[in-house]
């Protein structure tokens, strides 16, 4: 396949960027995204230029780290895969594909198409967490949860904090992401304790931090490469209102699930 690249260059969050052209030809189609980055590279190194600097690690759609804006969409045109996974033959002979970084206030460009999200760090270190002692391992089926629970949290569990959600969303708002944390604690027993503190914190930091509201427009679900659910951010909502209620008046019932 032969291809033309316009990639975002930008040196640091300090200086302006702009798109650059290159033409790649040759590629496999059997070569994934981010292998025929690494061909670019390899061709520009050997040319004596700058490479291309994108995020990866894991290249198993594990660990979230490679998040790119491919031809206007989040880990690019195939639903449910992220950026690791996606290959050449989802795309033509000839294409011109535009590749650019999340883009979101409180995700800066470090470099090119790096972005800094340790603002989600920050997030979960907010109350993304169960800090009870909750003793040895007990055996499996001491504390009995009733499946679908099970099921919703596993479901939570999934998200990989790449943030495809927030770049997808046009007001940058991470609530399907906190909603995932929020909800895979708060349906097991281990994460009910700390629940209502839980989710006050992590909202609080989410909106210090600068990320947008939900106008429920669903296109963080729709980009999500791990089927999130946005019934997780009903929950988060549920769960926030009745934190709040229940501090204002003890005596208020929880609302629950
Ligand atoms: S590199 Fe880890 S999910 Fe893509």
């Amino acid at each position: 396949m032969n291809l033309t690249l316009k990639i975002w260059r930008q040196k640091n969050a300090k200086t302006k960027g702009k798109f650059e052209s290159f033409k790649l030809n040759d590629i496999s189609p059997e070569a994934s995204f981010l292998e025929m980055l690494d061909i670019l590279n390899q061709h520009l190194i050997d040319e004596g230029k700058e490479p291309v600097a994108f995020d990866h690690d894991c290249r198993e759609g594990i660990c979230g780290t490679c998040g790119l804006y491919i031809n206007g969409r989040p880990h690019g045109p195939e639903r449910g895969v992220t950026t690791c996974q996606l290959h050449m033959r989802k795309f033509k002979d000839g294409d011109t594909i535009v590749i650019e970084p999340w883009r979101a206030k409180a995700f800066p460009i470090v470099r090119d198409l790096v972005v800094d999200r340790s603002a989600f760090d920050l997030i979960m270190q907010a109350g993304g967490f169960v800090s009870v002692n909750t003793g040895n391992a007990p055996d499996a089926n001491a504390a009995p949860i009733p499946k679908l629970d099970a099921d919703r949290a596993f479901e939570a569990a999934a998200c990989i904090g790449c943030g495809a959600c927030v770049a997808a969303c046009k007001n940058a708002s991470a609530m399907l992401y906190v909603s995932a944390k929020v909800s895979h604690l708060a349906l097991l027993p281990q994460g009910k304790i700390e629940a209502a503190e839980r989710v006050q914190k992590m909202v609080a930091k989410m909106d210090e931090l600068g990320f947008g509201n939900c106008t429920n427009t669903y296109a963080c679900e729709f980009e999500c490469p791990k089927n999130i659910s946005v019934s997780n951010i009903a929950r988060m909502n549920r769960e926030f209102l009745s934190a709040k209620l229940f501090a204002e008046n003890p005596s208020a019932i929880d609302m629950g699930d």
